[in-house]
């Protein structure tokens, strides 16, 4: 089975990674006002264990972890921003009305809001019925999420899992594709801004959307561009391989939403 021998090999690449990271990152590598609020997630019941990271990102990382009843979770924590970083979540805050502006120089601040952009954002697209991890917390610079894998190894990225993927899974999750951004624009009135084979997982056999920290309203001045730009990546990624063209099919039912809102 293709996504089992997926796993297997995950297993085998990051078993090493997960046992010298096991708790001892926890002391390492997060300052006491990070610590603060995992402390305070874990008050809350919504962290009790962080058991080994998943990703480490530039800016952000990811941890596998438990939560007090013993579930899986997800565990996203900025830590640091490059000057160019900075830059570029301050245009994606400020073009936001849910969000003040930041002072210049107030570091902590801008990751602040930009966690509860991403949290906010999570919250409002599950809302809509767009298949995210669904949201469990926020505290300052750490967002607690469901956790897409099995046994503490995450689920592959679509660009990942095309590689085991049969024509007609791949068929299907373009289809649940088309959908899902329809959902998003008309019903949460968001656009991803960031998407591509590189923020979906694929997990129990469908596509989810992550990584939704840069989402913005539809009245966000670049939101058609951003768009226009997701439309494209993702049309390149299935034409490739299934010869389908994304920006072909989903034009209509866009359109149509997208004139509604314009003029409501
Ligand atoms: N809910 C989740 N469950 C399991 N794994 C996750 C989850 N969210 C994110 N990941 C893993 O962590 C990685 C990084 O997450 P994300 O894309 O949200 O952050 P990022 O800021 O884009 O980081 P990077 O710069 O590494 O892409 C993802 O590519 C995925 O492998
Ligand atoms: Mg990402």
């Amino acid at each position: 089975m293709p996504r089992a021998r997926w796993y297997k090999r995950r297993r085998q690449e990051e078993r090493r990674i997960k046992d010298r990271n096991l708790f001892k990152t926890v002391e390492e590598v997060f300052d006491s006002i990070t610590m603060g609020h995992i402390y305070r997630l874990e008050a809350r019941g919504i962290i009790w264990e962080l058991k080994g990271v998943v990703s480490s990102g530039k800016e952000a990382r990811v941890y596998w972890g438990k939560d007090k009843r013993g579930g899986d979770i997800a565990v996203k924590i900025y830590l640091s921003a490059t000057a160019e970083f900075r830059k570029s979540i301050r245009k994606y805050i400020e073009g936001d009305p849910r969000f003040e502006s930041i002072p210049r120089g107030n570091f902590r601040k801008l990751i602040y809001e930009w966690a509860r952009k991403e949290y906010r954002n999570l919250v409002r697209l599950e809302k809509a019925g767009v298949r995210v991890p669904s949201p469990r917390g926020l505290s300052g610079n750490v967002i607690v999420m469901q956790f897409l894998g099995e046994d503490g190894y995450r689920a592959p990225l679509l660009v990942e899992a095309v590689e085991d993927a049969t024509r007609e899974e791949l068929e299907g999750y373009y289809e649940d594709l088309l959908s899902q951004i329809e959902a998003m624009v008309c019903k949460a009135g968001l656009v991803h801004a960031d998407l591509s084979e590189y923020n979906i997982m694929i997990w129990e056999g469908k596509p989810w959307i992550i990584d939704v920290g840069q989402a913005v309203l539809l009245n966000h001045p670049h939101s058609l561009e951003f768009l226009q730009r997701d439309i494209d990546n993702l049309t390149s990624f299935f034409q490739e391989h299934i010869g389908r063209s994304l920006r072909d099919e989903i034009g209509g039912a866009l359109e149509q939403c997208l004139k509604e809102k314009a003029e409501a």
